[in-house]
């Protein structure tokens, strides 16, 4: 990042709330250059103050990226007063929830290059997933430099369109909510069989978080690590029977549950 376009031109980061911050860590960690760096928000945090970056300042006529980091909500506040950056070179990569390409393209010019992405919280601690998608007028070299930037805070994926992103927010945007759930009920599980509510927390949080990373790393997908660690009429199976359930199980719940946040992913996007 010390020799990019970014570090010359300059990236302005509209909006450095919690997902503003993880990302402008990852970047200052790769070596992005604090003075590169022009940030715009409106009550910034004393970590923020800290950085050395431009914070409210002026900002250049032409920075090479503009990463937009707001709440959605805010977004017809906040975006509208880049619009002098829009039909030229800046890239404009969101992070916002819901808000389409289509949004970005009439309030800054149908020739603004645009890359929309869906990261997730883990990003915090640089263990994200971000799915990307971009416009027609953004190249494939805005896609690598879109790729370059999202990938401080974790894996980068590209989609075929910008349809998937609510089947995206659906699986990995929304997801972590719904492993903070499965920890919550699986210590609540246990303390029901008869654990310290302490200790269920400790054994559920180090359980998801080692079988994650086993899933990560193994070269064995997650069905066969599944039936690895399964032996005929033991104690994984007997549970197993009442997750894999195909209607009170987990493949019904986990489909209405992914369902339901693509759902509502179209709706915001569509209101
Ligand atoms: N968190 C996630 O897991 C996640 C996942 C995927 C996508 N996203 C998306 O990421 C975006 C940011 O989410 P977040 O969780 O980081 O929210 P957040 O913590 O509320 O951050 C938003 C930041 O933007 C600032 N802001 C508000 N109005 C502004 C304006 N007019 N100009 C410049 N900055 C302004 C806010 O300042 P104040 O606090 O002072 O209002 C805040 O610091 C959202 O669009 C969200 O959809 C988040």
């Amino acid at each position: 990042m010390k020799n990019s376009r970014i570090a010359k031109d300059g990236l302005v980061l509209l909006g450095c709330g919690k997902m503003g911050s993880a990302m402008l860590a990852g970047w200052l960690t790769r070596g992005l250059p604090a003075s590169s760096v022009w940030v715009i928000d409106p009550f910034p945090s004393d970590w923020l103050r800290g950085q050395g970056v431009h914070l409210n300042e002026a900002l250049p006529a032409d920075p090479a990226i503009v990463l937009v980091a707001v709440k959605p909500q805010m977004m017809a506040d906040a975006l509208p007063t880049l619009q002098m950056m829009g039909n030229g070179t800046t890239l404009f990569v969101s992070v916002a929830a819901g808000t389409t390409i289509s949004y970005f393209e009439q309030t800054l010019g149908a020739q603004t290059p645009v890359v929309r992405a869906m990261p997730n919280t883990p990003a915090a601690i640089s263990q994200g997933i971000t799915a990307i998608v971009a416009n027609a007028v953004a190249g494939a070299v805005a896609l690598d430099e879109a790729e370059t930037l999202l990938s401080a805070v974790g894996q980068v994926v590209r989609l075929d369109n910008e349809a998937q992103i609510d089947a995206v927010t659906g699986v990995s945007g929304s997801g972590p909510a719904y492993v903070f759930h499965m920890i919550e009920t699986m210590a609540a599980a246990g303390v029901a069989q008869g654990l310290p509510a302490d200790l269920s927390m400790q054994l559920a949080k180090a359980t998801v978080a080692g079988a994650g990373a086993l899933a990560l790393q193994s070269d064995e997908d997650p069905a066969q690590l599944r039936v690895n660690v399964t032996s005929p009429n033991g104690t994984t199976q007997a549970a197993l029977e009442v997750l894999m359930d195909a209607e009170n199980g987990f493949p019904a719940l986990l489909a209405r549950a992914v369902k339901a946040a693509t759902d509502r992913s179209k709706e915001l996007a569509g209101g």
